[in-house]
């Protein structure tokens, strides 16, 4: 079998890094062999350059910050992700392609098909096979990330504040999302991130298992 890929989307708190943690608990009690991964970090150079990106964060250039995301996932690629899935696993990554096409392209400016162009480099064209896309207003996102504890903070910086004078680019990024989904329908798919921790679940579950199921997987 060829394993399963599926990434995980939304704003910084929308809940997702929680929901990859259960999903990848519920896949494995299932028996399926799953590997939780994410970006930037999945790999030693990956962390690294994720360290790099959080402290140098206000002077990176938009381009400078693409490049190093790129970097990233390249290696993530070839190290991790695609090794894992040619041994028949189902690899659950927190983040890819899209976070670079919102948050750089969206949220910074970058040329959007410029953007595209570097993902296509760096992952050589592998596509999840499902994205799940966590919906959840900014505000509601801004309150989860406040009560994060400083471990949290640590292990999961944003790259960007939610202070006022950032609710634009947010929104930029939200948007980005919202046309990727619209041009994807088949690939991305929108979960109500509002509700308790196994709601969101539950509907992630249903979502993955009916994908699971059309693509004969075993579950
Ligand atoms: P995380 O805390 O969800 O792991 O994400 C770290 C930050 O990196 C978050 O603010 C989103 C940002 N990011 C980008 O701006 N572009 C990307 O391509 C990726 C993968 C993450």
């Amino acid at each position: 079998m060829r394993g399963f890929f599926i990434t995980l989307e939304g704003l910084d708190g929308c809940g997702k890094s929680t929901q990859l943690e259960r999903l990848a608990a519920a896949l494995s009690q299932r028996g399926l062999a799953v590997l939780a991964t994410r970006q930037p970090g999945g790999t030693e150079i990956g962390t690294s350059i994720r360290a790099l990106m959080i402290q140098q964060h206000s002077r990176l250039s938009p381009v400078a910050e693409v490049l190093l995301m790129m970097a990233d996932r390249a290696q993530h690629v070839s190290d991790i992700i695609k090794p894992n899935l040619e041994a028949g696993r189902i690899v659950i990554s927190d983040r890819y392609i899209d976070s670079s096409v919102a948050f750089q392209g969206y949220g910074r400016g970058l040329e959007i098909t410029a953007v595209e162009a570097l993902n296509d480099l760096a992952t050589g064209g592998l596509l999840p096979d499902l994205t799940i896309l966590f919906e959840l207003n900014r505000e509601a996102a801004q309150a989860r990330l406040a009560t994060r504890t400083e471990k949290q903070l640590t292990d999961s910086a944003p790259m960007t504040g939610f202070d006022d004078e950032q609710h634009d680019f947010h929104q930029r990024v939200q948007q980005g999302y919202w046309q990727l989904a619209a041009r994807h329908p088949d690939r991305i798919h929108c979960v109500d991130a509002d509700g308790s921790v196994n709601e969101v679940h539950q509907r992630v579950m249903a979502l993955v298992l009916e994908r699971l199921q059309e693509l004969g997987v075993r579950s």
